[in-house]
């Protein structure tokens, strides 16, 4: 009898404990996004969202599918930076909010010879929850399998090093060694977070205090709160935060949209399908099957060809009224600012499954005083929907289903 009894105790204590765990790690989480840069400078957000397509195009041709090494990014071109705590008691840290890479980073210690200067740093010697994550930890396993992390002699400490983009490019990257902490999301604590403590980097990162990774891969903070799925509104208004929900904030109502991810060019991307563009009255090819990726960190939106130059003769076909103006920035069709935006023709973006209409100032905007561009570039590589164009949406990032959810909103009086 007694080995059934301990079956039957074990039976009602994994009965009764397992959905409990179940709800613990589902648990919800809210955090705020901050635009860097109070107002955008079309400009610079142009070079350096190039910038960042071209080492989201290099990494993935250096690589041939899949490193998960974030991107080094310029914080003044009109990212949003997260805040958080990491440790007992908490250390407040800011750091640039990535939904095209998976790992977390923070600086750590002193932090001599790491960019930027100046941003706050995270001390471990000063948290009693701090600890390594040894070399047969998960986190240093997927690392090392990318070539990306080496483990010292006994395994205790597991170190990275992450070049940006090229390998030829020395002066772009992120090393230290890898550890677990309770990281503090919006007033709720998430234990046994993986995270890069990095006491050297080289590169420019934003004014913050590292990256947090909010891809698809395991490194990811959605990954690893099992968050399932989060979303954010992004404000159009730099001086308001932008909430960031990580679990719960499902969707409901009227005008919510869903389209199914794919599996874009990298693993850590959300890419969807986008099937056709329209414009005013005219409708053109979307981005084929190499789909259409939505990332917090880019700014401005990217089409790859034939999509953009098709997109781009039906805009000017239905803009004659208008006063043409010189290209600013790599902005090709730029007009005298007319009167009113309501001079403009509407833009619709028609995924798989769902209809994104665009606010006129998703799409246009003035790159300098008298001149207003659309805010949408040619591509020589991957197709974006950057966040100027997500702005005044809710989207949400379901992880677990492999959905892309969208609900117009207006982000600036949540
Ligand atoms: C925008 O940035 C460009 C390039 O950095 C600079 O030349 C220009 O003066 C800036 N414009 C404004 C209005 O700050
Ligand atoms: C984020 O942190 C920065 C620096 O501590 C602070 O100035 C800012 O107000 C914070 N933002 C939010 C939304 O709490
Ligand atoms: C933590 O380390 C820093 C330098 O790395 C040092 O200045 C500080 O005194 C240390 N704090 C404690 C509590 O050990
Ligand atoms: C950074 O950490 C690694 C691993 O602990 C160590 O080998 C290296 O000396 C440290 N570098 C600096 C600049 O502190
Ligand atoms: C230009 O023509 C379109 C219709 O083709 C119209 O909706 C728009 O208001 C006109 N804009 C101006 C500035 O006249």
């Amino acid at each position: 009898m007694a080995p059934r009894l301990s079956i039957l105790v074990f039976s009602i204590f994994f009965l009764l404990t397992a959905p409990l765990a179940y709800s613990e790690r589902r648990q919800s989480f809210r955090a705020t996004m901050t635009r860097i840069e109070p107002a955008i400078n079309l400009t610079r957000a142009a070079h350096k969202s190039h910038q960042r397509l071209s080492m989201l195009a290099d990494r993935l041709d250096a690589t041939s599918g899949g490193a998960q090494a974030p991107l080094q990014l310029d914080g003044d071109g009109g990212a949003y930076d997260m805040n958080f705590s990491i440790g007992t008691p908490p250390q407040k840290l800011s750091a640039l909010a990535d939904t095209g890479s998976d790992l977390i980073w923070v600086k750590c210690g002193p932090c001599t010879q790491c960019a930027p200067q100046g941003s706050p740093s995270y001390y471990p010697n000063t948290s009693s929850s701090f600890s390594l994550l040894s070399c047969s930890s998960g986190l240093c396993r997927n690392l090392e399998s990318q070539s990306l992390a080496s483990c010292a002699v006994g395994g205790a400490e597991c170190d990275y090093r992450y070049l940006y983009g090229l390998a030829a490019d020395s002066h772009h990257y992120t090393q230290g060694y890898l550890g677990s902490e309770i990281f503090t999301l919006g007033g709720d604590a998430a234990p046994g977070i993986g995270f890069g403590c990095t006491n050297m980097s080289e590169g420019g990162y934003g004014t913050g205090s590292g990256l947090v990774g909010l891809g698809r891969g395991p490194l990811s903070l959605v990954s690893q709160l099992n968050a399932g799925a989060f979303s954010y509104c992004l404000a159009s208004d730099a001086s308001k935060a932008s909430p960031l929900l990580f679990g719960s904030g499902a969707l409901t109502g009227a005008g919510v949209q869903s389209t199914p991810l794919i599996s874009g060019a990298s693993p850590s991307f959300y890419t969807v399908n986008l099937k056709s563009i329209s414009i005013g009255a005219a409708t053109s090819p979307g981005t084929g099957s190499g789909g259409i990726i939505f990332d917090s960190g880019t700014t401005v939106a990217f089409l790859a060809e034939p999509a953009y130059s098709l997109a781009k003769a039906a805009l000017l076909s239905q803009t004659t009224n208008l006063t043409l103006a010189p290209g600013r920035a790599g902005f090709e069709v730029c007009f005298l600012t007319p009167p009113s935006g309501d001079a403009f023709p509407t833009m619709v973006l028609h995924f798989d499954g769902g209809d994104m209409a665009l606010p006129t100032e998703n799409y246009f905007g003035e790159v300098v005083t008298g001149v207003t561009c659309w805010i949408v570039q040619r591509s020589p590589s991957l197709s974006i929907v950057g966040n100027i164009m997500q702005m005044n949406f809710h989207v949400r990032y379901d992880v677990d289903k492999s959905v892309l959810s969208f609900q117009p909103a207006n982000c600036n009086s949540l």
